[in-house]
């Protein structure tokens, strides 16, 4: 009996291609990486006043929710300004072990973190990074923004050392629909009104609404916990603050 060929997964993309930003999914990547780049001197501002500045005690709490503990060697993937690398750093309590990963070079110039902590020109789907290097790979709101989730869980398994943890932070649509309401009409107005206002870049109003109708158009979380497991990963979660900040949990296995 012949095996059944190989079943060839199709490219899954966190959300279909968004016509009032860019048309089709080939210029997805250049879209995203142009945004970035013209609003990085801004992002920290504007998410410090969006978050309320509580958004560095946020992400070290969720990361050490998922494991993070000192001494481990990070990966933090989407790095940006750092405020995720920071978080970790603060943990780990050694910059040299906490790898940044960015493709927009905008952000890496506006990147916070210590010089010492090393930073890379990289998307997620292709991380040049050596197999079963680190023991923790972080990513801090990004996932929206990558072209293919498959291929980059693949590459988060890659990475990992056996036994080595991984913690994806997003803003996930609030299931009750007042809540949903009530932060579309954050996000969606006041975020870009405060943007326009405490904002240089031009394009930061653009980038918040961009903020959350990727939310709103991303496959649902039942499909990343779905596509963890597919990819190998094992203790798959999500653990779900204030309705709204999910905090995707895997283990690779060892
Ligand atoms: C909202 S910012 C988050 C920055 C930081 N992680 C934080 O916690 O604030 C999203 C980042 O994802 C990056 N990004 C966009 N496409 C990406 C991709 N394909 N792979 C990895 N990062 C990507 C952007 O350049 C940007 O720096």
């Amino acid at each position: 009996m012949t095996a059944p060929p190989p079943v060839r997964n199709e490219p899954l993309a966190p959300h279909a291609p968004l016509p009032a930003y860019y048309g089709d999914e080939s210029q997805r990547a250049r879209w995203v990486r142009r945004i970035f780049d013209r609003t990085a001197t801004d992002y920290d501002r504007i998410e410090w006043l969006m978050a309320f500045g509580s958004g560095g005690w946020y992400r070290r709490r969720a990361l050490a929710r998922a494991g993070l503990a000192p001494g481990m060697d990070v990966l933090d993937v989407g790095t940006g300004t750092g405020l995720t690398a920071l978080a970790a750093i603060a943990i780990v309590g050694d910059a040299r072990r906490v790898i940044g990963v960015d493709p927009s070079r905008g952000m890496l110039a506006a990147n916070k973190a210590p010089p010492e902590s090393p930073r890379l020109v990289a998307g997620a789907e292709q991380l040049p990074v050596a197999a079963a290097s680190v023991d923790f790979v972080s990513m801090g709101f990004a996932l929206r923004h990558v072209a293919d989730i498959d291929a980059v869980f693949a590459e988060y398994l890659r990475v990992l050392r056996p036994g080595g943890r991984l913690c994806l932070l997003e803003i996930t649509r609030p299931e009750r629909r007042l809540h949903a309401l009530l932060l579309r009409l954050y996000l969606r107005g006041v975020v870009p009104w405060l943007a326009r206002l405490a904002g240089r870049a031009a394009e930061m109003p653009e980038l918040m609404r961009y903020y959350w109708d990727t939310i709103e158009a991303c496959v649902p979380p039942a499909t990343v916990l779905a596509r963890l497991r597919r990819a190998g990963f094992i203790d798959v979660d999500r653990y779900v603050e204030g309705g709204m900040f999910s905090e995707y949990r895997a283990r690779k296995p060892a």
